[in-house]
């Protein structure tokens, strides 16, 4: 492939908001309250500046030098965290909450760059251009003279551990740098025009966030296993109607919990995608869960290890 891949071969799964589909898994997620607030803020002023306009006009007229700084910000937000914490999640479902605030029609553009890009030299840094080419072109088509976008575009890049990596790191490739080179291109284009779009990038490995990326983040949100709390209250959610007696439940939200001799607890899809069925799965087709088994299955099961990075 050496031409460039038109729209519909690089972005496969484009997704528009709003939509009740991605609102319902929005609403899903837990424990990601304040991820929630301070994406949907960022992204609504990213992707539609008018709503701080008119703050402005009302709170504090004549501050327009004050609004450009804000509304300079490099339109980038990178999502940083282990494997399973829900980042995917939120990157493909935030922009139903954003659309419903901002009142606007927006377009995801999710590019994996886990599934693309390993072939031959030169074809990360292919892709990464195509998919700023194609994010600018649709966003030149909404943006309006005046007030408010008609409607905006989020590009996804999603598993760009390649790309986060520090450019400093010695061992780097050229061709990883020509890729991370084309990243940053793209987002000074988007932020040059003043274009209604907005790119998250997501990323397991933020201590070896490249330091020209991170400085053009309006924001760098950071993800977690989930504490007990968050254990407690998804195996509730999810288990609750199995009518497993309180004192099952605690033993549950302690075997997930972080183990002896530094072993991390279970992820968030630990959790959904790989304890809850294998208890359902345990049981099936021929009797009842059983309680006791459950907390059995969650003692034998190993949580997903944690992200190595081995750039230090
Ligand atoms: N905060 C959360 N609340 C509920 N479920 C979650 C959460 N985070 C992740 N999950 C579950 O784990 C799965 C994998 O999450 P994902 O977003 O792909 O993780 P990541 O991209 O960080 O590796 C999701 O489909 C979801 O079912
Ligand atoms: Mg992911």
């Amino acid at each position: 492939m050496s031409t460039k891949p038109t729209l519909d071969e690089l972005f496969e799964n484009r997704m528009n908001y709003p939509d009740f589909e991605p609102q319902a898994r929005l609403a899903r997620l837990v424990g990601l309250d304040e991820q929630k607030q301070r994406l949907t803020k960022v992204l609504g002023l990213l992707v539609n500046s008018a709503g701080l306009s008119e703050w402005a006009k009302k709170f504090h007229p004549g501050s327009e030098a004050l609004l450009e700084t804000v509304l300079r910000r490099p339109p980038l937000v990178v999502m940083a965290g282990d494997v399973g914490s829900g980042k995917t999640e939120l990157a493909e479902t935030i922009g139903d909450a954003v659309a419903r605030q901002e009142k606007i029609a927006i377009t995801l553009f999710p590019l994996s760059l886990s599934t693309r890009g390993q072939g031959r030299v030169g074809e990360m840094t292919q892709l990464i251009s195509a998919a700023f080419d194609y994010t600018i072109e649709e966003a030149q088509k909404l943006k309006s003279r005046e007030g408010s976008s008609r409607g905006a575009v989020i590009l996804l890049v999603d598993e760009a551990d390649a790309l986060a990596q520090s450019r400093e790191n010695a061992q780097m490739h050229h061709e990883d740098r020509a890729g991370v080179n084309a990243f940053i291109r793209g987002i000074d284009r988007i932020a040059n025009a003043q274009l209604p779009a907005a790119v998250i990038m997501c990323t397991n490995r933020l201590n070896a966030l490249d330091p020209a990326v991170r400085r053009r983040a309006a924001e760098v949100l950071t993800f977690n296993r989930p504490n007990e709390e968050q254990r407690r209250y998804i195996l509730t959610r999810r288990l609750g109607s199995l009518k497993i007696p309180p004192s099952i439940l605690e033993a549950l939200v302690k075997e997930t919990g972080p183990r002896e001799g530094n072993v991390p607890g279970f992820t968030f899809s630990d959790l959904s995608q790989r304890l809850i069925p294998s208890i359902v799965l345990d049981a099936y087709p021929t009797h009842a869960v059983d309680p006791r088994r459950a907390v059995q299955i969650a003692h034998l099961m190993d949580p997903t290890p944690p992200f190595q990075d081995h750039v230090s």
